[in-house]
């Protein structure tokens, strides 16, 4: 969507809110020997205390309220009663909906201690974001989000996941544009002041096809590459972006 009123951008920041808040809230209890269910079961009553919905679950079927995916599983994971083990990645991520508006995030998140290579995967994912927030600006093109997201991630030697992308978001949790992870010429159109979408490096420990688990849900690599996720919803302006989820 595209932000028209002050009443957007409010419900927007609401849903943005509770958004970091379930994730804050998950990423505090994550510790070798909880579940990934324990985890979804602390997001849902964020969610649900604080008056929201969650979006995969209302609108796709989902069948939980958070999305956890862990070590080689990239995104959609379903929570379950896998418990955590020591030097696990742990990726969290919650789409909000609240009153008819949505905001997803997504962070990753170290179980114990990881050695370098996990640490430095995790980091990747969060820098590449931060280097794709800075060419998000109205009268750019989308193209230069995910341009600049595969620099970084190559300067640091992961590879992206080119069949995941961000995406515009308000109202549903798909919308246009497509915001690609990679330098797709397919997606030239100018981003416009008052564009809400999200940016969200899936980056991987090296280069891999992908699948979807027998589950019908989870992707993940095919070679047992790890996998790190970093996400924001924003709001496009002529200077920097409003993060909704910080
Ligand atoms: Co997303």
């Amino acid at each position: 969507m595209s932000i028209e009123t002050k009443k957007d951008l409010d419900s927007l920041r609401e849903a943005g809110r509770i958004v970091r808040l379930a994730l804050d809230t998950m990423e505090a209890a994550v510790r070798p020997g909880v579940t990934t269910n324990d985890l979804n079961t602390i997001g849902a009553e964020v969610l649900y205390s604080e008056g929201a919905q969650s979006a995969p679950k209302v609108m796709y079927g989902f069948p939980a309220e958070v999305c956890i995916s862990v070590n080689e599983e990239i995104v959609h994971g379903i929570p379950s009663d896998r418990v955590l083990q020591n030097g696990d990645l742990v990726k969290l991520d919650v789409v909000a909906a609240k009153d008819g508006y949505l905001a997803d995030a997504a962070v990753t998140v170290a179980v114990g201690e990881i050695d370098d290579e996990k640490q430095a995967l995790l980091d990747c994912a969060r820098a590449a974001f931060y280097k794709g927030l800075q060419v998000a600006r109205a009268g750019n093109r989308v193209n230069h989000i995910g341009k600049a997201v595969e620099r970084e991630v190559r300067r640091r030697g992961f590879a992206v996941v080119r069949e995941l992308a961000g995406h515009g978001i308000g109202r549903a949790i798909h919308e246009e544009p497509t915001v690609p992870n990679y330098n797709d010429f397919r997606a030239r159109q100018r981003l416009t002041n008052g564009l809400v979408l999200t940016i969200e490096p899936m980056v991987i420990s090296k280069r891999s096809p992908i699948m979807e688990a027998a589950d019908g849900w989870t992707i993940q690599t095919t070679n047992g590459a790890w996998a790190a996720h970093y996400e924001h919803t924003l709001v496009i302006t002529k200077r920097q972006p409003m993060l909704l989820t910080a």
